[in-house]
């Protein structure tokens, strides 16, 4: 899709629809709004009227050949209460307006800014909503809902001197959206189409086209290493097991500098092992790989912003199968740190590679760890597919995630990770247990799990079990993945 910044008048704006947005409030007719009603002749205010236009969020309003402008259709979306206005709110109209165009079948069409709003950050949201809305997951069908998609979006409302801050939140927002839908695209691959190996390969690729450094580890190197936790699960079927590294170095390196490492979850499909899961909705279980997906996302967009930090992703994939040399609950493992893990449940796998990825990350030099991973149902129960789970070991470095989360509209939540935890995973035969011994508190447990692995690196665990899929499609989202997490990420990551 292409996206263009305008200046000219927007009333004589020739495009198949013109949309801007509405906020509610006494009167919803005002500012730009009331220009663009006085060039239709008063239409919008005679709809304000009879009530049909109210500025609720999310209301749609289409008028077809509204008189006095040139644009073939009108669409005003509602933005809610003007003081609850912010990025996220137009982020959303943005993409809302985007689909319920296309369904339309139209191809091409304008946003009008509202007043204050022809800013850098606004305009990043705009693209971010547009082209993550324009996203659908149709790669395997014949018959393609692409030919329902969005080629060209026009912003208008830009005056001469808001060009270069447009130009550069758009330009932002590309970036993001961009690597946001990459990791969507392969989060949405099936197994059978999408296994460690090949995985590897395409972060191979990506981070090669990117201009990062790169290396993958195979099983043997995996081996080598010792990551026994890896390994353990791997162990289960037949497709060897990867590491992917992936690393940003800016221009500057200072000495002492804190250096980031990303860790996501990769586990290109999760049957539970020999703790099988039951069959309805195993199919899922293919986004099991979305954490290390969003972090090879996040790669792809700090190499085109180029923060001041420096950056390893570390992403542990393989499968968990339930084959005959499957690591069976009682099994005791070492990992890579030396830790020794008794497995009561072969489907807290997750956990497991992280481990080894997280250590390998510090020996790789991050000073600063955040995960990312689905690793539990209970953070489903705790906060729905609403709040992705937020878990941190220092104070500070979480509320600079939190901030991150905030300013991008992505939600998260801090869940508790104090001392007491710690006797849920304190094993019985080996260091520590791979599950927590039945007393509720599932997704702290798993946090708990990783937390051994930290040291006292500061370190940030989101839990996207559930909103890394989204079941059903949202006004602004197609049905499932989200590539959540990947804007507070970059966000927090720019920050330094
Ligand atoms: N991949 C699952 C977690 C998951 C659940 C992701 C639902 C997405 C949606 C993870 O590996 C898992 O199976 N966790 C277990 C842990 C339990 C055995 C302690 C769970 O949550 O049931
Ligand atoms: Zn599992
Ligand atoms: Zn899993």
């Amino acid at each position: 899709m292409q996206i263009s910044l305008e200046t000219k008048p927007y009333a004589a704006l020739g495009t198949d629809a013109l949309v801007s947005y509405v906020f509610e409030e006494a009167d919803p007719v005002q500012g730009r709004i009331s220009e663009l009603d006085q060039a239709a002749n008063g239409l919008l205010r005679n709809l304000a009227k009879s009530g049909e236009l109210t500025g609720k969020t999310l209301e749609m309003t289409l008028i077809h050949a509204p008189g006095g402008l040139k644009a073939a259709r009108l669409l005003l979306v509602g933005a809610g209460k003007r003081e609850q206005f912010t990025s996220a709110t137009l982020r959303k109209i943005a993409g809302a307006a985007l689909r319920f165009l296309k369904v339309r079948s139209v191809k091409q069409f304008a946003i009008l800014v509202r007043e204050n709003n022809a800013t850098d950050e606004f305009t990043q949201s705009i693209a971010e909503g547009a082209l993550a809305a324009n996203f659908e997951s149709d790669k395997y069908k014949t018959e393609k809902k692409n030919d329902k998609s969005i080629d060209t979006l026009v912003l208008t409302g830009y005056s001469d001197a808001d060009r270069s801050a447009g130009e550069k939140g758009l330009s932002r927002g590309r970036i993001i959206a961009e690597a946001q839908n990459f990791a969507r695209d392969l989060i949405n691959e099936p197994s059978n189409k999408l296994t460690p190996k090949i995985l590897a390969e395409k972060a191979e690729a990506m981070a090669k086209q990117a201009g990062l450094a790169v290396e993958i580890l195979d099983e043997k190197k995996i081996a080598d290493l010792k990551m026994g936790a890896l390994l353990s699960v791997a162990q289960g079927g037949p497709e060897p097991p990867r590491v992917m590294v992936v690393t940003y170095t800016p221009a500057h390196l200072k000495p002492g500098a804190p250096v980031i490492g990303l860790i996501g979850k990769a586990v290109t499909f999760d049957t539970g092992g020999i703790s099988i899961k039951p069959a309805d909705g195993m199919e899922k279980m293919k986004y099991d790989m979305a954490g290390g997906a969003t972090m090879l996302g996040v790669m792809r967009a700090l190499a085109v912003l180029k923060p001041n930090v420096k950056v390893i992703c570390v992403v542990p994939s393989t499968e968990n199968m339930p084959g005959g040399t499957a690591q069976k609950p009682g099994d005791i493992q070492t990992a890579m740190s030396g830790k020794t893990i008794e497995v009561l449940n072969t489907d807290a796998e997750g956990r497991l590679i992280l481990a080894d990825g997280i250590h390998y990350a510090k020996q790789l030099g991050a000073t600063h760890l955040i995960d990312a991973a689905t690793l539990t149902g209970a953070i489903v129960v705790a906060l729905a597919n609403v709040n992705a789970g937020v878990f941190g070991s220092d104070q500070p470095f979480t509320d600079k995630l939190l901030a991150s989360s905030k300013a991008t509209g992505e939600k998260m939540w801090q869940m508790p990770i104090d001392d007491d935890y710690r006797e849920f995973i304190k094993g019985t035969v080996a260091d520590i247990q791979n599950i927590g011994s039945g007393k509720g508190g599932g997704a702290i447990t798993g946090a708990m799990f990783i937390k051994e692995f930290t040291g006292d690196s500061p370190w940030i665990h989101l839990d996207i079990a559930g909103t890394a899929w989204n079941d059903d499609a949202k006004p602004w989202l197609a049905k499932g993945p989200t590539g959540v997490a990947l804007r507070t990420l970059v966000h927090l990551v720019m920050s330094y």
